[in-house]
């Protein structure tokens, strides 16, 4: 673990997770305090950051401080800043974004590395986040379980939650592309993914985006597929945050999963999102 000097970082689980104090993410920060931050990142695989003011040119400078900014394709609904996804609750919402687990947008051939998300508006309880640890989900397999992923490859497709077909824009607030020339992006991943700076192993399935195993049917694939969906999100792999205006959550998107949680229907939820391009 690194020693830190720039921010103070507290962890907030036994899986994964940290909180860091110390630094407001809208200044110019010095090189020092992002390379904490970056290693903070690696280390806690989530930080969070409380009571920050990040108007959206900031959130912007921040994140291209790890990275380009990557372009949600799914979310392009007429804003003109195409860089900010805007993630919002109404009560009466049937539905929201990312009620079930997954990493975010592996349908790319390069899913984004990671994303930055900022409260602008949070219930006053309710709605919050839960993040899993892929790495100690996929280190707790058996040796015999490893062995036989070693080398699978998995399909990833947007189908189940854009475009015309998904139904997903009548039963919430945010919306997403669902024209007639909108078509699914579809990628294969290895199921067990060796993340490019800690070069340790995790899982890389989830159930949003992960369709089947390739060369294996829809029904040959589901066991396998359905056992790793109840098993890399056992509590014990997890940690769960809880949202006031001004929090930041900023996820390691190659070796965590995330959830938002819907339990509170008549809230109004707001959030700025950025992502970095993997
Ligand atoms: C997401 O899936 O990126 C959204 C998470 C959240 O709204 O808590």
């Amino acid at each position: 673990m690194t020693a830190y000097t720039r921010i103070t970082v507290k962890p907030v689980s036994g899986a994964l997770g940290a909180e860091i104090s110390g630094v407001a993410v809208a200044d110019e920060l010095d090189t020092e305090t992002i390379n904490e931050i970056r290693a903070a990142l690696l280390d806690h695989l989530v930080i969070f950051f409380r009571e920050q003011d990040l108007p959206v040119d900031r959130h912007k400078a921040f994140t291209r401080r790890f990275g380009d900014i990557f372009i949600h394709p799914n979310y392009q609904l007429g804003q003109e800043d195409k860089e900010t996804v805007y993630l919002l609750r109404r009560p009466g919402d049937a539905s929201v974004a990312g009620e079930n687990w997954h990493a975010d947008t592996t349908m790319m051939e390069t899913p984004p590395m990671g994303a930055i998300l900022y409260a602008l508006e949070t219930p006053a309880f309710g709605g919050d986040t839960l993040f899993a640890n892929q790495y100690s989900a996929y280190e707790s397999l058996s040796d015999a379980m490893k062995d036989m992923l070693d080398g699978v490859m998995a399909v990833h497709s947007d189908i189940r939650i854009a475009g015309p077909q998904s139904g997903v824009n009548a039963k919430r607030s945010s919306q997403v592309r669902a024209d007639d020339q909108w078509r699914p992006t579809v990628n294969t991943h290895p199921v067990v993914r060796i993340h490019p700076e800690s070069g340790r192993k995790g899982l890389f399935v989830n159930p949003i985006y992960t369709t089947h195993l390739e060369g294996m049917s829809d029904a040959e694939s589901a066991p396998i597929l359905n056992f790793l969906y109840q098993h890399q999100c056992r509590p014990e792999f997890t940690c769960r945050f809880r949202w006031k205006p001004g929090s930041i959550a900023f996820w390691d998107n190659r070796c965590t999963l995330h959830l938002a949680i819907h339990d509170n229907h008549d809230c109004v939820r707001h959030m700025q999102r950025t992502q970095i391009a993997g």
